[in-house]
């Protein structure tokens, strides 16, 4: 089974409920939810004053993807605010540990994600912790970017995990496309996050279904 989590910021930003609801009708299992700060990306998104209305729109979980530093401050407002699933980046604080000790207090799922040049290594010591391991196949910060073949990092993370005994979500987000699915798919991953393949084409379910495989 490979789960679909459209990233609402290729949606229309100006109808951004009815949106959500037509991505959830179309069969999205997730909804993907780009949080950028300007600061640690080069690009600045939206926080939870607009995540969190958008909660009526969806049964979905969120699945929260934190491009922002310090993140440790924000960590609590984005659960309060309806997050189900909070990944956060090794580089967005001095203790990867605390922040995803954090995020599990507060009842969530927690994520780590790999931006293009992170080792994998840095999921060793939190693997027992985790419940997604995110690779960043272009570099944060925007959508519609080219996606970068990591295959080999993929098939690393998908041993580990399979390594650890536990049922975490390997998820692969940037560039995705319906022939770059493929490649992740071969390669391990079974969460797949597509921002300009879902929203920008005109029918979201065929979209969707294209990109499952
Ligand atoms: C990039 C974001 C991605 C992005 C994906 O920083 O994390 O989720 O929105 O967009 P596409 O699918 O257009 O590459
Ligand atoms: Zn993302």
């Amino acid at each position: 089974m490979t789960y679909v989590s459209p990233s609402i910021l290729a949606a229309d930003f100006s109808k951004l409920g009815e949106e959500v609801k037509a991505i959830s009708d179309a069969g999205a299992d997730f909804i993907h939810i780009d949080v950028m700060d300007g600061h640690f990306v080069p690009n600045i998104s939206f926080g939870t004053c607009v995540m969190k209305p958008l909660r009526r729109y969806t049964d979905k979980p969120f699945d929260v993807h934190l491009m922002i530093a310090p993140v440790d401050p924000y960590i609590k407002e984005f659960a309060e605010a309806g997050a189900n699933i909070i990944t956060v980046h090794p580089e967005s604080g001095a203790h990867l540990h605390r922040t995803l000790q954090m995020i599990k207090d507060l009842g969530c799922k927690a994520g780590v994600a790999l931006n293009p040049a992170t080792s994998v290594d840095v999921l060793e010591h939190v693997i027992d912790m985790i419940d997604l391991v995110l690779v960043m196949t272009v570099n944060p910060g925007f959508g519609g970017q080219k996606f970068i073949d990591l295959s080999d990092k993929i098939k690393d993370v998908h041993k580990m995990i399979k390594k650890s005994g536990r049922d975490i979500r390997l998820e692969v987000d940037g560039g995705v496309t319906p022939e770059t699915a493929k490649i992740c798919r071969k390669a391990g991953a079974d969460m797949l996050v597509a921002g300009t393949a879902i929203f920008k084409t005109e029918d979201y379910k065929e979209a969707i279904e294209a990109i499952r495989g």
